[in-house]
C-alpha cells in the first residue's frame, strides 16, 4: 500500500491540529479520495489537471525551478532563501496549488526578490523525497542558508508571497504616496498599518518584529502624514501610530498600548480577524496560529446561518480576545467533513462545538442553540468548566453476536464492567491488518461464546472515543481482567494466531473459563474450531498501516 498521500487540506490540518485528531480527519477525507493510493498514476483524472496547469507554470518557468534528486541538495545549499514545493503528478491538490505557486514565483521575481521558488516531483525523485521527509502533497519547505523550516502560511499566491517576504527582509510594505494608499484601500484586504517619524528606533523595531512573526496579514508602513490620513480616518494622526484596517463593520481599530512586542502582537492577533470567521482552507493557517486558543465552531449551512448570525455575533463581541468564533459551512464538504469527523458529527442540524487548541480538548453544546445557552457555553469554555466531548456511534439496536460491538457510549457498561473479563479489539477502517484481525476475532468469539463471564468485543476507534481508551497502533487487542478495571488493560502481543490468542485469554482471565462444562460446546469441538481457524493466516500488528 502506497503511503504517500495527496492531502493538501489534511496536510494543512496536520500542521495545525494535534496528531491524534488526524486519524479520523484522514479517514473522513480518504473515504471519497479513491485516487490517493493509486498505483498507476497515469490513469487518474488528476493527471490531466496537472497538465492543464503546466501552461501557467510554463510562463513562470524561468522563475520557478524544477529540481531533481541530482540537483536538489546543490541548489538548496547555494541559495540564501529557497521555498521548495514537493508535489505528486497524480495529486489534484498539488495541481490546484501549482498556478498559485507559479504566480507567487513570478510576483517575487518581478519584485526583485532574492527568494528562489523551486518544486520537485517527489514521486520521480524518491531520494530527495526521503531526504526531506516529503510524504504528503503538496509539501512546502522553506530553506534559509540550507536550514529548513516548515511553511505555515496560506496556499494562495498572495499569501505565499506575503509569507516569504516577511521571512526575508520585507516584513512591511512602504507606502509613500496617497495614490498607493488609495489603491491598497480598494483591495479590501485586512492590513496592519504603522505610521512613524522615521523607519528606525525602538518603536519601529517592535512593529517590524511583529510583522515578521505574524502569519497571514499584510503590514504597511509609512512616514508620510498624507498617506496616514488616507489610511486612517482618525482626526488627529500623530506618529507613532499602529492600526488595523478591515473590510467589515468594525472598520478601523487603533492601537492604544505601549510600543512593546508582546502587546502589539496580541493586539494584532486579537483584532485582525473579523468577529465571526468563516473558516476556509485559505484562512486556516491564520486562524490556527492565533494566540487565542479557545474556539467556538458553528457547523451549519448558509440558510441556518442567517438566523443564527445575530446571536453568534453577539457572543463573538462579548468574548472577543478570549474566544475565536468560527463558522464552518457544511456545504463545503472538503473542509467540513474532517472537522465534523473530529467530533463524530454528521452534517444536518446546526451544531455548536468548542475546541481548546492548546490542550486538544473538544466540547459540544448539547442544548438548543439560543443566545443564553451559547453565552453560558462560551463562559464555561473560558472558565474550563465544560465536560469534554467524546465521540460515539449510536448504541447498536441489536448486539447479540459472538463479538460484542462497543461504542463510546457503551464503553463503561461493557468494557469496564467489573464482573466480566473483556477482550477488546480496537480497529480502524481502511486498515488491512484490522480486517485480518477481525476474522480471527470472530473465531475467537465463537470459541468463547458459551462463557458468560467473558466478553469478546470490538470497537472502531475512528468513530468512538473514551477517556480510558488510548491507542496509537491498529489493530490493538486489550484485555481488561474482571475486578481490575482501574488498572491499564493488558496489551496482547502482536502476531498472535488464534491458538495463541485463546491461550492469552485463558492466561489473563480472572473468572474461571470452562468450555467443556456448562456450555453446549464440547471440548473437542473447541479444539476442532481452533485447529480449523489456525490454518488460516495469522496477522500482525503494525503502525505502518495507518
Ligand atoms: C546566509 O549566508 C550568507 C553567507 O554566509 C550570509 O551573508 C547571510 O547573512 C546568511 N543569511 C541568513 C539569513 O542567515
Ligand atoms: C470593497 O468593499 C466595499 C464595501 O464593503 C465594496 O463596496 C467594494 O465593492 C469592495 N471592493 C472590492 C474590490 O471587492
Amino acid at each position: 500500500m502506497r503511503r504517500l498521500r495527496c492531502l493538501g487540506f489534511v496536510l494543512l490540518l496536520s500542521l495545525l491540529l494535534p496528531h491524534r485528531f488526524l486519524v479520523s480527519a484522514h479517514n473522513a477525507v480518504e473515504d471519497d479520495e479513491e485516487d490517493w493510493d493509486s498505483e498507476d498514476p497515469s490513469d487518474t483524472p488528476s493527471f490531466s489537471a496537472a497538465e492543464a496547469s503546466a501552461n501557467v507554470v510554463g510562463k513562470a518557468q524561468k522563475v520557478l525551478l524544477e529540481l531533481t534528486d541530482q540537483s536538489v541538495e546543490r541548489v538548496i545549499a547555494s541559495q540564501e532563501y529557497l521555498l521548495l514545493l514537493g508535489y505528486a503528478p497524480w495529486c489534484t491538490r498539488s495541481s490546484d496549488l501549482m498556478p498559485e505557486y507559479a504566480a507567487a514565483a513570478s510576483e517575487l521575481s518581478a519584485g526583485g526578490s532574492n527568494v528562489l521558488l523551486a518544486k520537485i516531483d517527489a514521486i520521480s525523485n524518491p531520494r530527495a523525497a526521503s531526504l526531506y521527509n516529503i510524504k504528503g502533497f503538496p509539501h512546502l519547505l522553506f530553506f534559509t542558508n540550507g536550514t529548513v523550516q516548515m511553511y505555515n502560511g496560506g496556499l494562495s499566491g498572495g499569501e505565499i508571497v506575503n509569507w516569504v517576504q516577511k521571512k526575508t527582509g520585507l516584513p512591511a510594505i512602504t507606502i509613500s504616496s496617497s495614490e498607493d494608499a488609495s489603491n491598497i484601500l480598494n483591495q479590501n484586504v485586512t492590513f496592519v498599518a504603522g505610521f512613524f517619524q522615521s523607519f528606525e528606533g525602538s518603536d519601529y523595531e517592535q512593529f517590524i518584529e511583529v510583522a515578521k512573526n505574524e502569519v497571514g496579514t499584510v503590514f504597511v508602513q509609512t512616514i508620510n502624514s498624507d498617506v496616514a490620513k488616507v489610511l486612517n480616518p482618525k482626526p488627529q494622526i500623530v506618529p507613532p501610530l499602529i492600526w488595523i484596517l478591515k473590510d467589515e463593520p468594525e472598520h478601523v481599530v487603533n492601537y492604544e498600548g505601549n510600543f512593546n512586542y508582546d502587546e502589539i502582537f496580541d493586539f494584532v492577533e486579537i483584532n485582525k480577524h473579523p468577529l465571526v470567521i468563516g473558516l476556509t482552507s485559505d484562512n486556516m493557517a491564520k486562524v490556527y496560529s492565533s494566540p487565542v486558543k479557545l474556539q467556538v465552531l458553528l457547523f451549519c449551512e448558509a440558510e441556518d446561518y442567517e438566523m443564527l448570525l445575530p446571536l453568534y455575533e453577539k457572543a463573538a463581541k462579548e468574548f472577543k480576545g478570549k474566544v475565536l468564533f468560527l463558522l464552518m459551512d457544511t456545504a463545503d464538504e472538503e473542509l467540513s467533513r474532517p472537522m465534523l469527523a473530529i467530533y463524530g458529527l454528521e452534517p444536518g442540524t446546526p451544531t455548536v462545538a468548542g475546541f481548546d487548541y492548546a490542550n486538544g480538548l473538544k466540547y459540544l453544546l448539547e442544548a438548543e442553540i439560543t443566545g443564553d445557552n451559547l453565552r453560558l457555553f462560551c463562559s464555561d469554555l473560558v472558565n474550563q468548566k465544560l465536560p469534554q466531548h467524546y465521540k460515539s456511534k449510536p448504541i447498536p439496536a441489536a448486539n447479540e453476536g459472538d463479538v460484542k460491538v462497543v461504542v463510546g457510549k457503551t464503553f463503561d457498561e461493557i468494557v469496564l464492567k467489573e464482573s466480566k473479563d473483556v477482550f477488546l479489539e480496537v480497529t480502524m477502517p481502511w486498515c488491512l491488518l484490522c480486517e485480518k484481525a477481525d476474522k480471527v476475532f470472530r473465531k475467537l468469539g465463537k470459541v468463547f461464546k458459551e462463557v458468560p463471564s467473558l466478553v469478546i468485543a470490538t470497537i472502531d476507534a475512528s468513530a468512538n472515543e473514551h477517556p480510558l481508551l488510548k491507542v496509537d497502533n491498529f489493530p490493538e487487542m486489550l484485555f481488561y481482567p474482571a475486578g481490575r478495571k482501574d488498572a491499564p488493560p493488558v496489551v496482547a502481543p502482536a502476531k498472535l494466531n488464534l491458538k495463541e490468542l485463546v491461550k492469552f485469554v485463558r492466561a489473563n482471565a480472572v473468572n474461571p473459563i470452562s468450555l467443556s462444562t456448562g456450555g453446549v460446546q464440547k471440548k473437542e469441538e473447541v479444539a476442532q474450531e481452533v485447529k480449523v481457524a489456525e490454518s488460516s493466516e495469522s496477522f500482525r500488528s503494525s503502525k505502518e498501516e495507518l
